[in-house]
């Protein structure tokens, strides 16, 4: 399988399960433009790869992700389509195969946003979810400010979107999702055996169920992600943005006083 290897994603094929693994633990794998692109071209390559029939994606331990590297947000402020985050929306919202996550600790930003788009999703005891998009003067991405509000209701999705409430796995349980919270040790094994359960299933049933359940959303899905695209692209370079990085780089908090 041709695939970009990188030294912060950890990528692996075990039992007809394609592994992608966070391994940026330092920077609580703080996703960066050469691992969406590893990502990327990992989903892409299993769209037409017959050995692979479920995917996974792993945190490393004790953490999820913590979303997209905010360094890389104010140094190369490009999400377009072609862009490595651009490709990962795409590729992941359009994979074949079906998406297991495993979430073993904090899951901010597309780190939350993501399992939006896996078929089944595993927490752990201590992960703890964020999308604090509007804090950080930006809108919500990858489909979420149409999928969330669909999936728990106006009122919760303006909780979790416009306040940036954190939330913890029993919360992320009762809106559904996440399928079932696990002992911290346990997580992984847990989403493994779910993904040796998804990979024994016919695989041309599988992927015709899947592409079915998405039917309906994809092409709304799409637009959705293009047009906060857009909005997202203007924000990053705008002033709140411009504040809210620079106060997480000085470990300060961001003050949003003299904005209008
Ligand atoms: N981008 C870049 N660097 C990040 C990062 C991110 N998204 N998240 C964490 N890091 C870095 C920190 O700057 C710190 O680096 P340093 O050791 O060189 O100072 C290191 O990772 C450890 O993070 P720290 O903040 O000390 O860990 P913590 O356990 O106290 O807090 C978080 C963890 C995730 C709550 C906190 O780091 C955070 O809020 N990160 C930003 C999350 C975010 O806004 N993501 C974007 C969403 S769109």
């Amino acid at each position: 399988m041709a695939v970009t290897q990188q030294e912060h994603i950890a990528i692996s094929t075990e039992d007809a399960i394609l592994r992608i693994r966070f391994n940026r633990p330092d920077k609580k794998n703080a996703i960066t433009r050469d691992m969406y692109t590893a990502m990327a071209d990992a989903i892409a390559a299993s769209n037409t790869d017959k050995s692979i029939r479920v995917i996974l994606i792993e945190g490393s331990e004790g953490c999820f992700t913590s979303g997209n590297d905010l360094k890389d947000f104010m140094n190369a402020p490009t999400t377009g389509d072609g862009s490595p985050v651009g490709r990962f929306l795409a590729e992941a919202s359009t994979a074949e195969k079906p998406l297991v996550a495993a979430v073993t600790g904090i899951a901010v930003g597309i780190g939350t946003t993501m399992l939006l788009h896996c078929d089944l999703a595993y927490a752990s005891e201590q992960a703890k979810f964020h999308m604090p998009f509007v804090n950080l003067g930006l809108v919500p991405e990858f489909g979420s400010s149409l999928i969330l509000p669909s999936l728990i209701g106006q009122r919760r999705a303006a909780e979790l979107l416009m306040l940036g409430k954190p939330f913890g796995p029993g919360t992320a349980l009762e809106l559904g999702l996440i399928n079932a919270i696990h002992e911290d040790a346990e997580v992984i094994d847990a989403a493994i055996d779910a993904a040796r359960a998804l990979a024994a299933q016919p695989p041309s049933a599988l992927r015709q169920t899947k592409k079915l359940m998405k039917r309906g959303f994809l092409n709304g899905i799409a637009e959705q992600i293009r047009e906060e695209g857009d909005h997202f692209a203007t924000c990053l370079t705008g002033p709140e943005a411009t504040e809210a990085f620079q106060a997480f780089m000085e470990k300060r908090k961001p003050d949003f006083s003299k904005f209008d």
